[in-house]
């Protein structure tokens, strides 16, 4: 479905991603683990234009997107949940969720969405009048995963989900992503520093080191892997 062939990135003179490769199939939740500044976001932002790389290509269902813009990937159905959860504070759950459906016109299909992201998370359905402002952290990013899945996407790009969360609300999150990837078919490309997670809920897995891909396995070999064990989960 999607597959960066020899990318290489850069903020000026900062070689921020160096000859990566990686390939995600159709259906599947493929993770991307590293430490913080290992180069992840980043290549997300390669992924959805925002910095596009020097060289190498990037192919989305047989298209080479390497150089398209932002707005043209989005519609092609690959949707980013940005680190952080920025969500609109000021608008209320309900317009959030809306603001996703945002380039759609089958209305029908948006409001089974609306129902669709209500039953998985219905903490928002409770809170669908509260401004986004007032959520909690881990609402907020119930609120950015869903507000992404209003927009239907075919590829949704996660950046940190479990970022400055509980443990407990983190569980519930990904099991979500899980649910998501089973229940609506969509692949998911899962980028993160909690290892021990990303990796029991992804099929595959790739590790990155200063901008380098240094493994990439199935998920079960990585985590029977003694330097990912090491170096990733501590134990
Ligand atoms: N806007 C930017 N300008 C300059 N350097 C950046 C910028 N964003 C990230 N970097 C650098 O690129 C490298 C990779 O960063 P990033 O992709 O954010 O890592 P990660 O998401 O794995 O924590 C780091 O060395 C970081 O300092
Ligand atoms: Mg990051």
């Amino acid at each position: 479905m999607l597959k960066l062939e020899n990318i290489n990135t850069f903020y000026g003179n900062i070689h921020a991603l160096k000859n990566v490769d990686i390939e995600i199939r159709q259906g599947e939740i493929i993770t991307l683990i590293g430490a913080n500044g290992a180069g992840k976001s980043t290549t997300l932002m390669s992924i959805c234009g925002v910095v596009p790389p020097r060289s190498g290509k990037i192919v989305f269902e047989d298209e080479d997107i390497t150089q398209t813009p932002t707005d043209v990937i989005v519609s092609r159905g690959i949707i980013q949940v940005p680190e952080g959860r920025r969500i609109f504070p000021a608008l209320t759950v309900r317009e959030n969720l809306d603001m996703g459906a945002f380039l759609r016109k089958d209305k029908e299909k948006i409001k089974m969405d609306i129902e669709y992201v209500f039953e998985l998370f219905p903490i928002l359905a409770d809170r669908r009048n509260q401004v986004g402002g007032t959520l909690s952290g881990g609402e907020q990013q119930m609120l950015a995963i869903s507000r992404a899945l209003m927009a239907s996407p075919r590829l949704l790009l996660l950046d940190e989900p479990s970022l400055g969360l509980a443990p407990i609300i983190v569980q519930q999150i990904f099991s979500i992503i899980k649910k998501i990837n089973e229940e609506q078919k969509t692949t998911i490309f899962l980028v993160e520093q909690n290892a021990n997670l990303a990796l029991k809920t992804a099929h595959r897995g790739y590790v990155m080191e200063t901008g380098r891909i240094t493994q990439a396995d199935t998920t079960k070999a990585l985590l029977a892997n003694d330097k990912i064990r090491d170096a990733y989960l501590g134990v």
